[in-house]
């Protein structure tokens, strides 16, 4: 039996396809498209999962969507009314694509798709508790989701037993955890949705001395986690804008604007936002223990990319494991929905565990030399161990390498199928990738993969953590690493097994056996604005038009100093948008 999961029309739009119960596929739209965060209808990623499966669209059982357009749609007519005539240049913004596009979604997907069966829609943040449950190694489980907004919860706290999963509690809209972050992500003059992760990357560097006055002012935090937030502060529920004017007052200066100097006073905003988060965070999981005593816990929601506060968990709750899934924003509901319908709803027991997050489009070597001989590009032809050897040789000799191997990764981390590679004891290697590859703001730190074995020798690390999503200090006497330690002694840790990616393994393994360190540094494999690549022929743009001295992809290398230079009519840095 076939299940589509489909998430969209809001951002990160993507498609998941099971096959009784089993991921077959699951990748985002903006892969396709090159467009961050696409929020269209997948119509792209849906067409590979069907290829990938051999199948029409007609073979499917059951397609489900990610949330219930009409309760979301009551929630902001509701709030509309709320606060009119405040809201009204918002609604007037917000209400066509809603009368257009939004409440046709059964229409969109019967004609996009040609679709003629069911479609089931599923509650937002039952699919983000599916999507994490659900796939999980854990028969029972505690169940933690926190989000921007779905239909009108903002987070919810249950129980997952086998097929079953149970909500039994949840905070509403305007009080959301999310949107505060996505609020503060505005003030400190990022993109919101896209780029709060670099909020937490700018925290370490500042001092927490707003975080009173965000307790006492903004948020009403109760001992069970759950809080109120002052809404005179804000104004994503009615305006434009996601804070207002009293906001700048409390904090004595109006917003920062993108890409202008970021000072002493917004990594100390950003520092005092994070830790608020922690709390709240830490706080919302005690709770769910003192109420579940359950010793395993699934996370989810945008909210659980916050690796920071994830590793706090780890190391501070009395939860003894910890799964998140690769994709555990909207992106992932995709796998939620379709999930919770072959389980949930239609009774089938569990039999799959989400190990690893290679789900996406691959390229068989031919199809790679194809396209190399096809453009006339100079590249030499490895064997297995050979690549191996030589791709180890390179980065023990400070080369950067641009890695494409295999399926892409699911979610929004390069986790060795799309990454660039880099020797993590080099102090130069930072700054070559941020400047000469990144082209981004430079201080946000890049991330390590350590063999899973290793993991406790060179982090204080208690658990695996497969996907990224854990951060935990390098140990001390481990701090050769500078380009992957950030300035409090922190890492955000992506520890490899052989079994889950064989080749990046060996990789790895061949690099310690040559250097002595069992650890590279790992970043996505793209430039500053751009999706990951997905095909040969983007990694190749992307390995062009950066600083990135060799292309690893599948059994070939390509090395820069042979290359001819990129003709290109159009500056590729206006196709992408900053975040
Ligand atoms: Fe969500």
């Amino acid at each position: 039996m076939y299940i589509l999961g489909i998430s969209c029309f809001y951002h990160d739009s993507a498609a998941c396809l099971l096959k009784d119960g089993k991921i077959i596929s699951a990748v985002q739209e903006e892969r396709f498209t090159r467009k961050k965060h696409d929020l269209s209808f997948p119509a792209n990623a849906i067409k590979y999962c069907l290829s990938e499966a051999g199948i029409k669209i007609d073979d499917v059982s059951y397609v489900g969507f990610y949330e219930k357009p009409f309760i979301k749609f009551e929630r902001i007519l509701t709030t509309y009314i709320a606060t009119f005539p405040r809201s009204f240049p918002s609604f007037i913004k917000a209400i066509p694509l809603w009368l257009h596009e939004k409440l046709w979604i059964p229409n969109i997907i019967k004609t996009k798709l040609g679709y003629k069966g069911d479609i089931l829609y599923i509650d937002h943040h039952l699919c983000h508790a599916a999507s994490s449950f659900l796939v999980s190694p854990f028969e029972e489980a505690a169940i933690l989701t926190i989000d921007g907004v779905g239909e009108w919860e903002t987070a919810t706290y249950g129980v997952g037993r086998g097929a079953r999963i149970e909500l039994f509690k949840d905070l509403s809209f305007p009080h959301s955890l999310g949107l505060l972050y996505n609020a503060f992500t505005y003030y400190l003059g990022f993109k919101v949705n896209s780029a709060e992760y670099k909020v937490m990357g700018l925290a370490p560097y500042g001092k927490p001395v707003y975080y009173e006055l965000i307790m006492k002012e903004l948020v009403a935090l109760k001992p069970d986690g759950s809080f109120k937030m002052n809404m005179k502060y804000f104004a994503y529920d009615y305006g434009l804008t996601m804070t207002n004017k009293n906001f700048y007052r409390l904090f004595g200066r109006p917003p920062r604007k993108p890409e202008t100097t970021l000072e002493k006073f917004h990594e100390d905003v950003a520092a005092s936002l994070q830790k608020a988060t922690e709390e709240i965070i830490l706080r919302m999981a005690n709770h769910l223990y003192d109420k579940t005593k359950l010793e395993n816990l699934c996370l989810a929601g945008g909210v659980a990319l916050n690796c920071v506060a994830n590793g706090r968990i780890v190391k501070e709750t009395k939860f003894k494991n910890i799964f998140i899934q690769p994709a555990s924003g909207d992106a992932g509901s995709a796998v939620g929905v379709a999930a919770y319908i072959y389980n949930s709803l239609l009774g089938n027991k569990r039999s799959y565990v989400m190990k690893d997050a290679f789900l996406g489009p691959e390229y068989s070597n031919d199809e790679i030399k194809k396209y190399l001989d096809k453009n006339d590009i100079e590249y030499k032809k490895y064997s297995p161990d050979e690549l191996i050897k030589t791709s180890a040789r390179l980065i023990n000799g400070q080369k950067v390498v641009g890695w494409f191997e295999g399926r892409m990764e699911f979610g929004p981390r390069a986790l060795g199928a799309r990454s660039i590679l880099a020797d993590p004891r080099n102090p130069d290697a930072k700054n070559i990738v941020n400047s000469k590859i990144k082209f981004r703001e430079e201080f946000r730190p890049f991330a390590p993969t350590v063999l899973e074995e290793k993991a406790a020798e060179y982090f204080d690390l208690e658990l695996p953590s497969p996907f990224m999503l854990l951060v935990a200090q390098v140990r001390p006497d481990k701090r050769f690493m500078p380009s992957i330690t950030h300035v409090d002694g922190s890492a955000r840790i992506q520890t490899i097994r052989k079994e889950d990616n064989p080749l990046y393994y060996s990789l790895i393994e061949e690099f310690y056996r040559i250097s002595g360190c069992p650890v590279v540094l790992n970043t996505s494999f793209n430039l500053w604005g751009e999706p990951l690549v997905m095909t040969p022929h983007d990694a190749f743009l992307c390995f062009m038009r950066s600083g990135l001295d060799h292309l690893v992809m599948g059994n070939f290398i390509l090395d820069k100093s042979r290359m001819k230079a990129l003709k290109e009519t159009v500056d590729w840095k206006t196709r992408f948008e900053l975040d």
